[in-house]
């Protein structure tokens, strides 16, 4: 793989912006609602976001200082006078208006009258939330950590969850559908991708404690080059490899496919042959059954 290094010590806070936030991605976003002092509301969203604690219930969200003119975000003013914010998650059919409430507006703006979001009043904290989310987390500001004092510092504001509002026709046994949910992400430049349909996929929790993992295969199967890095995921997932016993069975059950192979392909190539079936087993989630396959295939010595 031919690859370019960037030294971020020789960059423009621009570039290291650039190079950072289409490299890191999808990053979820949270739109934000905050009051100032004079209880004036704000409304802005951000993809410096994420979830950092389960006990306690920690949201960490970052307004940067404009990397252009250094001055902060109204609503890292906002959280400095009232320790109180809104996370709001966006689905994709409020993209639009969350990207229109990220206008420069003045101080005093309501970005939910410029968005067209609808004000809900919130039970524990000031700031409203917005009626349309489907998740909406009330939160105590416990802490803001900031990183720098130049163009392009962030702000780290430490939000802990009091409350979370969730719309019911997003609920599957009671918790967030991913389909459902339908949740919006952003990457470099002006895109964005969603989350749902034809993108969502499940990845298996490893079966065992802990999964064998690829050093402890043989070395036939470690560099196949058949076999991908996700197939040696897979494969590495279980706790110890199959008895000599169920290999056996197993090659019985599949008798005539392997003697097909042992007969058809020429010596030199049966190894091949062998490891593309066990790849269309490990699609298959077969996975004791592709490794009877490969250390069988270890055994041909090709
Ligand atoms: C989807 C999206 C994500 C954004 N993420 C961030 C972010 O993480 N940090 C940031 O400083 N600005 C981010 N912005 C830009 C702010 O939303 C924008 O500067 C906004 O005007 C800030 O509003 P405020 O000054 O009222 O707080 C984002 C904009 C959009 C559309």
């Amino acid at each position: 793989m031919v690859m370019e290094t960037i030294d971020f010590r020789t960059l423009s806070p621009q570039d290291k912006y650039k190079y950072l936030s289409s490299s890191v991605t999808p990053r979820p976003i949270a739109l934000v609602s905050t009051v100032d002092g004079a209880r004036n509301v704000n409304l802005s969203p951000f993809s410096f976001f994420n979830v950092f604690s389960a006990n306690p219930p920690i949201l960490v969200f970052s307004p940067l200082r404009s990397i252009r003119t250094n001055e902060t975000k109204h609503t890292l003013d906002n959280v400095h006078e009232v320790r109180e914010a809104v996370v709001n998650l966006v689905s994709h059919d409020m993209v639009e208006q969350t990207s229109l409430s990220s206008g420069s507006y003045e101080r005093d703006v309501d970005e939910f009258a410029k968005s067209g979001f609808t004000a809900q009043a919130s039970e524990l904290v000031t700031p409203p939330r917005v009626k349309e989310a489907p998740v909406s987390f009330e939160c105590e500001v416990k802490e803001v950590v900031a990183l720098g004092n130049e163009g392009g510092s962030g702000n780290l504001v430490i939000c802990e969850v009091k409350m979370m509002h969730v719309q019911k026709r997003i609920l599957k046994d009671g918790l967030p559908d991913p389909f459902l949910l339908d949740t919006v992400a952003r990457l470099g430049g002006d895109w964005y991708c969603r989350a749902s349909g034809d993108s969502l996929f499940e990845v298996e929790k490893p079966i065992g404690k802990s999964g064998l993992g690829v050093d402890s295969m043989p070395e036939s199967v470690r560099n196949s080059d058949v076999l991908s890095g996700n197939d040696l995921g897979k494969l590495g997932g279980i706790e110890r490899f199959p008895s000599k016993l169920d290999q056996k069975d197993f090659l019985k059950e599949y008798v005539y496919a392997v003697e097909e192979i042992m007969n058809l392909a020429e010596a030199g190539k049966r190894l091949r042959k062998l490891h593309t079936w066990a790849k269309e087993l490990i699609a298959e989630r077969k996975i004791q059954e592709a490794w009877s396959i490969l250390l069988w295939a270890d055994t041909l010595g090709e």
